[in-house]
């Protein structure tokens, strides 16, 4: 069971990470999966009350790779810790399936106060660089949590969020953009099947949203 749930993992790697060239290279030179691998271990015999052991066995993964993962955490299937440093995941902190975070994420608490404390990851959300997710609160499914961001309210499933404190990003484009499901590091074309189509669909709808900011700004210059 556990070495099919790390296959599937490395399969995740290598079809979201466009860096990945094999799967012989994910499962040796990638310290997200190796975090994974050991916090299976830890939480193991964290469930199973050897507690010490499982914060002994967390502490040598941190150790190892970088990696802080409590071994109270749950973790979904095919979880991608990307680059991976300075990732912290708090006791409470739950995480479903297809979430994909890079480096020095933090999933923490801002409560000293014993029972849930750290944040809920829905399903297949990306998490960037550097953002910090605190507090009890809920990303939803498919959410986008923008690199260095600071979360401290629920996010809407498929919103996406950035800045301190984050934000939606206001999405006012006039013409529609497709996205696909999956893009690496966030951003709309990166992975995309046709990354030149989807480059000028976005072109596209910028110059139309230009063009109907210019026809308000001249609407209202005519009214006055
Ligand atoms: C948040 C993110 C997913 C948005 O991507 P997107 O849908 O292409 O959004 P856009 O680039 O159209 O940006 C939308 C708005 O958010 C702002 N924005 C985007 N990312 C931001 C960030 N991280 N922090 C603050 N503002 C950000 C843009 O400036 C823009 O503002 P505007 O509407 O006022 O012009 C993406 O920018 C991101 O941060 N991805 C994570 C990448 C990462 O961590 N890479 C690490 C690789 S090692």
């Amino acid at each position: 069971m556990a070495l099919m749930f790390l296959s599937e993992t490395v399969r995740a790697y290598r079809q979201r990470d466009p860096a990945a060239r094999s799967n012989l290279e994910v499962a040796l030179c990638y310290p997200g999966l190796h975090a994974v691998a050991i916090h299976g271990l830890s939480s193991f015999f964290w469930r199973h009350r050897f507690y010490l052991l499982g914060r002994m066995i967390s502490h040598a993964g941190r150790f190892l790779t970088g990696i802080e993962i409590h071994p109270g955490a749950r973790l979904g299937r095919r979880f991608v810790i990307d680059h991976g440093m300075g990732v912290v995941i708090g006791e409470t902190a739950e995480v479903g399936d297809d979430v994909y975070i890079y480096h020095q994420v933090t999933l923490g608490g801002i409560s000293t106060q014993l029972g849930k404390r750290h944040p809920t990851i829905g399903n297949n959300v990306i998490i960037g660089a550097g953002a910090k997710i605190l507090g009890a609160v809920v990303v939803g499914d498919n959410a986008r949590v923008g690199s260095n961001a600071v979360v401290l309210q629920p996010v809407m499933p498929g919103a996406t969020v950035v800045g301190i404190p984050a934000r939606a990003v206001e999405r006012n484009r006039v013409a529609p953009i497709t996205k696909p499901s999956f893009v690496a590091y966030g951003t709309p074309c990166d992975g995309a099947p046709d990354p030149l189509t989807c480059q000028i669909e976005v072109l596209r709808a910028e110059i139309l949203a230009l063009e109907a900011r210019v026809a308000a700004f001249t609407q209202a210059r005519a009214a006055e």
